[in-house]
């Protein structure tokens, strides 16, 4: 197999694209971002995909899809910030038959969890890893030893009123216009109950909330190493190309 692969990191707000040399982790292209369609059904997402398809000249070759569902045998079997449609739909099939190049779609939190442990913030470690992306929703990706636990849902764990997405993503910050310390006090106590259920060794922050990780480290008090993640909105785009070659 060839060592660059397409990845493309399908999330409910963006969807970004580049070519991965998956041996380094780096780009070997511009990374290209659409918006990901309002409605966001599997029609129109896979009408910017085609896009893109067109604009790295790609065609009929290796794709790694990074998706914000949980992903099961290439079956999307949750939509929380995508369209309904994509609940218990075949997306592998779907892309395939439409898109005729080979092909492999992974949770988008775990994608980027699999890039910052072979090429970022997480190179090395050993014991139990969380990271947990903050965006429109919250992604998480547990490894235990450098393997991966898929499907880890730790942005929906009920909390207050909902769930925990709803209070410590950077959607949530920015639709309750909380500024830091209060961001922070928020994230920390979903943290508190993650430690409380999983007890890991390490937590990095990942999303593009990471580059402003300074601002709301302070507020952190829990027993596990926590660091920002290193390849920033890079990781789910990285780490979907890197999954195509497992
Ligand atoms: C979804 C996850 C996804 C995360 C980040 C959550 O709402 O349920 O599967 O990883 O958002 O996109």
């Amino acid at each position: 197999m060839s060592k660059h692969v397409l990845g493309i990191d399908i999330g409910g707000t963006g969807t970004k694209g580049a070519i991965v040399n998956v041996k380094t982790g780096e780009f070997v292209s511009d990374k290209i971002k659409y918006k990901t369609p309002e409605e966001s059904t599997p029609k129109a997402i896979l009408s910017i995909i085609k896009n893109m398809i067109t604009d790295f000249e790609w065609e009929g070759k290796q794709i790694g899809f990074g998706f914000p569902a949980i992903i099961k045998q290439g079956m999307s079997c949750s939509a929380a910030n995508i369209h309904k449609d994509w609940i218990d739909f075949d997306i592998a099939t779907y892309f395939e038959e439409e898109l005729d190049c080979p092909l492999t779609v992974v949770n988008d939190a775990d994608s980027a969890g699999l890039a910052e442990l072979l090429f970022g913030a997480a190179k090395h470690k050993k014991g139990s890893v969380l990271l947990l992306t903050l965006g429109t929703g919250i992604g998480s990706a547990l490894f235990v030893d450098g393997r991966l636990v898929p499907n880890t849902e730790f942005g929906h764990l009920k909390w207050k009123k909902s769930i925990t997405e709803d209070y410590a993503s950077n959607r949530a910050r920015k639709a309750n216009n909380l500024d830091w310390p209060e961001f922070g006090k928020e994230l920390n106590a979903v943290l508190n109950h993650i430690e409380l259920l999983l007890s890991p060794d390490c937590i990095i922050i990942g999303g593009g909330i990471s580059k402003s990780f300074d601002e709301y480290v302070d507020c952190f008090d829990i027993k596990a190493e926590i660091i920002p993640a290193e390849l920033k909105n890079n990781a789910g785009i990285i780490g979907a190309a890197y999954y195509s070659t497992l």
